[in-house]
């Protein structure tokens, strides 16, 4: 499968690059920098989204403009409105976004994002990320798009191979954590690219 992902160097993106090259899917990555061998390209321009993702089978958007106030919330809807428009362009059907946990129940229509006590420096970067479900999910019917949400905790840690999908409930494990590796997150990232199991929906993926 050739894939465009943007967000190649980020904590998620660098790991969803090594599960999808190890099952040798041929990688192009993405970036505003450039860095690291990945070709600079804002996903937030149109144009270059089409021109980079004409000839791919799939594109990745695990893009993190920076965390914090209300200019980075703009700038990841920005992205997301260049990515859709810049896809359809080239003719890709597949669109496959690293999503946010705020979104997630942790009861009946109580989301992370509403509980009290939620860090309030996240807010605006955890909203941003709803609105993105919204974007993709209101404006994408032509598109085989997924939102894959981790858990509250992704961090770099082993490939077990073991991850449960969930849909819009936070999973938690026994012992009532949130969590999954980024590596883990990676396995069930690429699974979903192959395999096509949950288009046109958000799901969940954690322990
Ligand atoms: N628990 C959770 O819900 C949770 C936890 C962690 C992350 N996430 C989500 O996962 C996604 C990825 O997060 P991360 O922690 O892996 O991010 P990260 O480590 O900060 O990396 C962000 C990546 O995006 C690239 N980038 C930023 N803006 C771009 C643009 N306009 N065009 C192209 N590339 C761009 C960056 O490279 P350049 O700076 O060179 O452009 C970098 O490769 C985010 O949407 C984040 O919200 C969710």
């Amino acid at each position: 499968m050739r894939i465009l992902l943007f967000g190649a160097t980020g904590m998620i993106g660098s790991r969803i690059a090594a599960e999808a090259g190890k099952r040798g899917h041929e990688v192009t990555g993405a970036t505003r920098s450039g860095k690291d061998g990945t070709l600079a390209a804002d996903a937030s321009d149109v144009d270059t989204v089409a021109r980079l993702a004409a000839g791919h089978d799939a594109v990745v958007l695990a893009v993190a403009p920076s965390r914090g106030g209300i200019e980075a919330s703009e700038s990841l809807l920005e992205v997301g409105r260049g990515v859709l428009h810049g896809v359809r362009r080239a003719g890709v059907r597949r669109l496959v976004v690293v999503g946010g946990a705020g979104i997630l129940e942790v009861s009946p229509g109580v989301r992370v994002v509403d509980t009290p006590g939620f860090p309030e420096d996240f807010l605006p970067w955890t909203l941003a990320q709803v609105a993105l479900f919204g974007l993709v999910q209101g404006n994408a019917d032509d598109l085989e798009w997924t939102y894959l949400s981790p858990p509250a905790m992704v961090e770099p840690g082993e490939r077990t191979g073991a991850y449960r999908i969930g849909d819009h409930q936070l999973l938690t494990d026994g012992e009532g954590n949130s969590h999954i590796s980024t590596e883990d997150y990676a396995v069930a990232f690429v699974d979903e690219l192959e395999r096509g199991e949950l288009t046109r929906r958000l799901a969940h993926v954690a322990y």
